[in-house]
């Protein structure tokens, strides 16, 4: 592969503007950004025209999961085919959650996702962890992470009872924490107590489907939780990030608090954007359970659009995935019972080309805000900005040459993700990445990818993000204890 690319003619797109301009990549960095860039022809650089295209950073997943043991089994996409779907449909950085089970170090559970991944990515990874139990140990497990490992994200579940669920007070503990070493505390916010007695009615009424999942959750249960997480994040002091965020609900209550100053960010996902929950309903079993993630899409039409509103204004800041894959196989494990039908949905792949179609084909998203929801807001978020996330001298070379004129039709039948089913099947889009570069190396070309197994580098993160930590102190001002001494 060679070593230094021009890309040519090309509107260069961050989340702050866009202008015309070329771009040289060396040695996998960006080495310069101009107009009409002057290069010896020697024959040592490949050049890429990218006039009529727009030439963005790479896309940021912040939320997927490969090869991850869950609900009996392991997600289908493993760190190879994952990461590789991921560059396929134009995403360079993708951060994936360590889920240690209750009990087990989080120390240990990171090194073993490490060993998992390093191996196998195709393209640079971060790595969030789930803190699935609480003691003393977990607390100076969580320091280590963050002073020795790089990770500077904490994921919290509200739900899954009797497995990774914790209790508000195990939370307190957790957000605590987060707030002593500067890490970001995640949620997953759905009242998981409320569930587990919404499952046990409704096979005991003979609903057996798949369309017991998003009875057994309906919007109020994911609502309730995210007004819950937020107040703890907030007496705690502790910057919050809602993730998969699959309701109106749910987004107001983060718009709301934003609104009034407190630090809290939400992501929400392709499928959320994309899809809805009248799938589950379907009379085909496999086509319903093959929507069965949580929280679930949901039937209310007008969410999609909703969510997609709120990207655009800011109150939303991430798109993810939540890309957890399980073949039809897999998910006939719950063929008598909705509640182990293992909860995972496919988008690592479709996610920017999506994204593209319902918001900026719609015209809610402009280009630069298109590369915001997509990269930027992330890389920022998780503190690997302006290595990630933005076109500039210095930066990481992952960069899109993203054609907004390619027109596609998804299918299970071409996807890059290992699993047999696509639940954007038949969706068309237009947009999409002609040539995708990670770290100065082309990986994909004219829909043909070319990634290198074991290519990718664990990304380190720091701690105190500036776009996490920057309101935080002034925040906690607001919960000063009061003491009024008496005569
Ligand atoms: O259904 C989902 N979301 N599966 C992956 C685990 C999680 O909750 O993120
Ligand atoms: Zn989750
Ligand atoms: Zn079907
Ligand atoms: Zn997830």
């Amino acid at each position: 592969p060679s070593k230094r690319i021009l890309i040519r003619g090309g509107q260069v797109v961050n989340d702050d503007r866009a202008f015309l301009a070329d771009v040289l990549v060396e040695n996998g960095l960006i080495k310069e950004i101009g107009e009409q860039i002057s290069i010896s022809e020697d024959g040592q650089i490949e050049v890429i025209d990218a006039t009529g295209k727009f030439v963005i950073p790479g896309g940021i997943d912040p939320h997927t999961h490969f090869q991850l043991p869950f609900m009996g089994t392991v997600s289908i996409d493993d760190f190879y085919i994952g990461t590789r779907a991921a560059l396929a449909g134009g995403t360079t950085t993708i951060i994936d959650f360590v889920i240690p089970p209750k009990g087990q170090s989080l120390v240990e559970g990171y090194h073993q996702w490490r060993k998992w991944a390093d191996e196998k990515v195709c393209c640079d990874y971060g790595l969030h962890i789930g803190v699935t139990w609480w003691s003393e140990q977990v607390k100076a497990d969580m320091e280590t992470l963050v002073r020795d490992h790089g990770v500077n994200s904490f994921k919290m579940f509200m739900a899954y009872k009797g497995s990774i669920q914790v209790t508000d007070s195990e939370m307190i503990g957790i957000m605590n924490t987060c707030r002593e070493i500067g890490a970001l505390a995640q949620v997953h916010a759905e009242n998981g107590d409320i569930i587990d007695e919404n499952q046990n009615r409704l096979i005991a009424a003979g609903v057996t489907g798949p369309e017991g999942h998003p009875q057994s959750r309906p919007e109020e249960v994911e609502h309730e939780a995210t007004k819950r997480a937020i107040m703890l994040a907030d007496q705690t002091n502790c910057p919050l990030y809602v993730v998969h965020v699959m309701s109106k609900q749910a987004a107001r209550e983060i718009s709301d608090a934003r609104r009034e100053g407190r630090v809290v960010f939400g992501e929400t996902i392709a499928a959320a954007l994309a899809s809805n929950g009248s799938h589950y309903y379907d009379k085909c079993w496999r086509h319903a359970a093959a929507h069965v993630l949580s929280p679930p899409l949901r039937r209310d039409p007008t969410t999609a659009g909703a969510l997609m509103d709120l990207l655009s204004n800011g109150d939303l800041q991430t798109t993810g995935t939540d890309h957890c894959t399980f073949n039809s196989e897999q998910k006939s494990m719950g063929k008598n019972d909705f509640r182990r039908i293992p909860n995972g949905i496919n988008g690592v792949e479709e996610r920017m080309p999506l994204i593209w179609e319902k918001g900026v084909r719609t015209g809610k998203l402009d280009v630069t805000q298109f590369v915001a929801v997509t990269s930027t807001n992330a890389a920022k978020l998780f503190n690997i900005y302006p290595k990630k996330g933005r076109i500039e001298v210095g930066s990481d070379a992952d960069i899109v040459v993203w054609d907004p004129e390619s027109c596609s039709t998804i299918s299970a039948a071409q996807h890059h993700t290992a699993g047999d089913f696509n639940i954007f099947e038949g969706m068309t889009v237009h947009g999409g990445p002609a040539v995708v570069i990670t770290k100065g190396v082309v990986a994909v070309r004219n829909g043909k990818v070319e990634a290198v197994k074991g290519s990718g580098r664990y990304l380190e993160t720091n701690a105190y993000s500036p776009a996490v930590y920057g309101r935080i102190n002034q925040r906690a001002k607001i919960h000063k204890w009061e003491k009024v001494e008496r005569s």
